[in-house]
């Protein structure tokens, strides 16, 4: 190599160089920035707040922690005793009703403006459903059931607040799901809802910068809530039901019921071990209505952080590879 090419060469290795670490001190100090700036508080006592899903897990912890810092929580629940155990957690109200009911909804907005005088400083979607299974044996109104609670509830009821929520310069926060960034198997109505309320939040949060509104997008990984502690054996009614819409159907000996026993008890002992405190979802939502400077995402535990990160970056062919491995045991098919 001539010296005039050792020249140039060296040159480029400084830049490059250079420019890596220039990136690196930018991305250090912007990253303490965010960290100094996401401390600051609004006092939110007095302010009204809404949440829906108050009867247990994410949504109940937020009745506790947003009551205690002086808020006036509506807790929207699903049941009677569950309306009680709000009331008991400290919401000032505690309506009881089905959220896929448009009209129910409507009446409880209503009651909502009144009661607060038409100024709502945040809503916080924390109702969910989730029917497990794989496509196969996924009868259809299962995905109209999962898409009435997880999508049709919140934008609905987002509407019907938007003018309390406008007066406040509030915040809209929907609580998502790592599934709503990653799609993993034997979960697509779900997985659909989810991604289904972020292209929602997307647009949402565009239309509503123009009035200050905010929204947030709450991403847990698997949490120890009912919702979780009940999703694998929750498959076994999922393919029950398929059984009663279609008897013999060729989906049974795809997914034989043999195969779906091995599946569930496999998959539970998994999840126990896997699943995180909910107060990692609750503290990131607490965080969402409380900071003077809220993120527009929080990716809630250390899974969502780590494993669910790297799958929703990396190329698609590789994520196919791995979600593939998520599905243990396989069906005998695959494995023949
Ligand atoms: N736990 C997790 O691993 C996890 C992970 C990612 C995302 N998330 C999301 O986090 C949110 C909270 O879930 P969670 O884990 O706290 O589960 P959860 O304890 O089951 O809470 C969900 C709540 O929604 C209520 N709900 C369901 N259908 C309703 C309806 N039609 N009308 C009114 N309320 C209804 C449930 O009431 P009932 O209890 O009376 O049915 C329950 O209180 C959900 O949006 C979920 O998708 C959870």
């Amino acid at each position: 190599m001539s010296a005039g090419n050792t020249g140039v060469l060296i040159s480029v290795v400084l830049a490059v160089g250079y420019i890596t670490l220039a990136i690196l001190v930018w991305s250090m100090v912007s990253a303490v920035y965010r960290k100094i700036r996401g401390r600051s508080r609004l006092n939110i006592t007095g302010r009204w707040v809404v949440i829906t899903g108050c009867d247990s897990g994410i949504g109940l912890g937020l009745v506790t922690a947003l009551s205690e810092r002086g808020a006036k929580v509506v807790a929207c629940c699903y049941t009677e005793a569950g309306a009680h155990g709000a009331l008991a957690a400290g919401a000032a109200w505690a309506p009881h009703f089905d959220l896929t009911k448009d009209d129910a909804t409507r009446e409880v907005a209503a009651q909502i403006h009144a009661r607060s005088d038409g100024a709502v400083w945040s809503v916080v979607h924390a109702a969910g459903t989730v029917l497990p299974g794989f496509v196969d044996y996924q009868p259809i109104n299962f995905y109209r059931d999962v898409m009435a609670v997880n999508f049709f509830a919140p934008v609905l009821l987002t509407q019907k607040l938007l003018s309390a929520l406008r007066r406040c310069k509030g915040r809209v926060v929907l609580v998502s799901s790592v599934d709503g960034i990653v799609s993993l198997p034997g979960n697509a109505p779900y997985d659909a809802s989810k991604f289904a309320i972020e292209a929602y939040a997307d647009a949402l949060r565009a239309e509503l910068s123009f009035c200050d509104v905010f929204v947030s997008v709450i991403n847990p990984a698997t949490m120890r809530t009912p919702m979780a502690e009940a999703f694998f054996p929750a498959h076994r009614n999922t393919w029950q039901a398929m059984a009663k819409d279609d008897p013999g159907g060729d989906w049974q000996a795809l997914w034989p019921e043999s195969w779906l026993e091995q599946y569930v008890e496999k998959n539970t002992q998994q999840l126990r071990s896997i699943a995180e405190d909910p107060a990692a979802a609750v503290s990131d939502v607490v965080h969402a209505v409380t900071a003077a400077h809220p993120k527009l995402r929080y990716l809630s535990g250390r899974l969502a952080k780590t494993f669910f990160y790297a799958l929703w970056l990396m190329p698609e062919a590789w994520s196919l590879r791995i979600k593939r491995l998520t599905v243990q045991p396989q069906p005998p098919r695959n494995s023949s």
